[in-house]
């Protein structure tokens, strides 16, 4: 069945663990290609990304195994081939076997990457930076070739703080001659933790978490087990729903120091929060708060993969809020959804305003990307009456079992 069904109005009451980070997991599924032994991950998260990562690394000659949370991954034989379009082709990711690659082979042959349908996604600074490491590449219509017999570390820096271009001149650089000093990089924590696990199999990476990294290349890498932090986006999303849906609600694993941005967002919305540890507890004990601006940013700004999720959110918060989405420029595409349950939204560009309303209707929607369909759910659970929302697959892309998580939390799902 590709839809979820959620019966709307009750407030929140229950608690969640936050499943591992999806950003995180799939670069760092690309580094375990650069091992020739076996790398452990621990708090994998299980959702439909992580399995497209993996049969693309099964066609390389990658054996796994899942334990659980745990996924142990083989790549001792591997060999240089063409990934399957079929998953490449869902996925945005897949770009980031680029770099791990053409370390491991000196050659690499992907077909473009897809993804979510959010604007335009072009792959120039990946491709830009790579040269810059000494690959050669050539873009054809089946896709990308590219050889790198031997890569030299460089300066790179980069014109926008790309996570993914950051991310790839990691997975090369680790393994370049020289060192690489890359200015201008991205500082989300998927950037360090990647860094932190490249290190673990035996790279030497400083700098990650700030706009300058530097990296010494290595000889080779090797095993390492690690374990994948808590996801802060579908923590994030989880917040926003308690805005919308009100109630009690405690999320359990919470990486809490990466979502200070959301957090005061959620304190502009009136929303009681209490940390203790990894745990924080939310209360939104009536009607939230809008009447205030957010931009979306790089990190440590608010996030845009929770741009949606807090338009769902402001939908029903008092007064007129305004969001200016800066980095994906089509990411407004949940808005008509919205508007079918009675939302009162204007998009005008990259900006939205949006006018509290006193109550959304339950109806007919359709997911069209990840976090918007994630958005869709806060908005079905807030409202009155029953929604259906259709195109369940790409909630999956993202999140392990929301049916699960939303019912944990006290919202009725069928
Ligand atoms: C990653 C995240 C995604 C998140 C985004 C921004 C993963 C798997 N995905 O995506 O969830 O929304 O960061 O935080 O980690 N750009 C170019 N040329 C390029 C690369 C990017 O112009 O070669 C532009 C993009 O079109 C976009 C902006 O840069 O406007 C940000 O993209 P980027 O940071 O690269 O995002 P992703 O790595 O694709």
């Amino acid at each position: 069945m590709d839809y979820l069904e959620i019966e709307g109005g009750s407030p929140l009451c229950g608690e969640v663990r936050i499943q591992g980070s999806k950003n995180a997991v799939l670069p760092i599924l690309c580094a375990a290609l650069q091992s020739p032994g076996v790398t452990v991950l621990e708090n994998c998260p299980d959702i439909s990304d992580v399995g497209a990562m993996l049969e693309l690394l099964k066609g390389y000659g990658c054996r796994m195994r899942r334990e659980g949370s745990r996924l142990v991954i083989d790549a001792g034989e591997l060999h240089p081939g063409r990934a399957s379009e079929a998953y490449a082709g869902t996925m945005r990711s897949s770009i980031m076997l680029l770099g791990s690659l053409l370390a491991r082979f000196g050659e690499a042959c992907l077909p473009y990457p897809g993804g979510c349908v959010i604007g335009e996604r072009p792959i120039d600074l990946h491709l830009q930076a790579l040269r810059q490491l000494g690959a050669e590449l050539q873009e054809g219509p089946e896709g990308l070739r590219a050889v790198c017999a031997h890569p030299c570390g460089a300066r790179i820096c980069l014109p926008f703080p790309s996570v993914g271009a950051t991310e790839n001149v990691v997975l090369l650089a680790a393994r370049a001659e020289g060192v690489t000093v890359l200015q201008n990089a991205a500082r989300e924590p998927e950037i360090v933790e990647l860094c932190r696990f490249l290190n673990c199999m035996g790279a030497r990476i400083e700098g990650a978490g700030t706009g300058t990294i530097r990296i010494r290349g290595v000889e080779r890498l090797h095993e390492a087990r690690y374990r994948i932090m808590p996801d802060r986006i579908v923590a994030g999303t989880y917040m926003l729903l308690s805005a919308a849906a009100g109630g009690k609600v405690i999320l359990k694993e919470v990486p809490l120091g990466q979502l200070r941005a959301v957090r005061q967002v959620l304190k502009q919305m009136g929303v009681r929060q209490e940390s203790r540890g990894e745990e924080l507890c939310l209360w939104c004990p009536g009607r939230s708060r809008g009447g205030f601006a957010v931009c979306t940013s790089p990190y440590p700004g608010f996030p845009t993969d929770l741009q949606s999720p807090l338009m769902a959110a402001l939908c029903l918060a008092d007064g007129e809020s305004v969001i200016e989405e800066r980095i994906f420029e089509a990411r407004f595409k949940t808005a008509e959804e919205l508007a079918k349950m009675g939302a009162d939204i204007r998009i005008q560009g990259a900006r939205a305003e949006i006018c509290g309303v006193k109550k959304l209707l339950g109806c007919s929607l359709k997911a069209w990307e990840l976090r918007g369909g994630a958005a869709l759910c806060i908005a079905a659970a807030a409202a009155e009456g029953t929604s259906r929302i259709f195109q369940y697959h790409y909630i999956a892309r993202g999140y392990e079992n929301i049916i699960r998580d939303l019912k944990d939390m006290g919202v009725v799902v069928h």
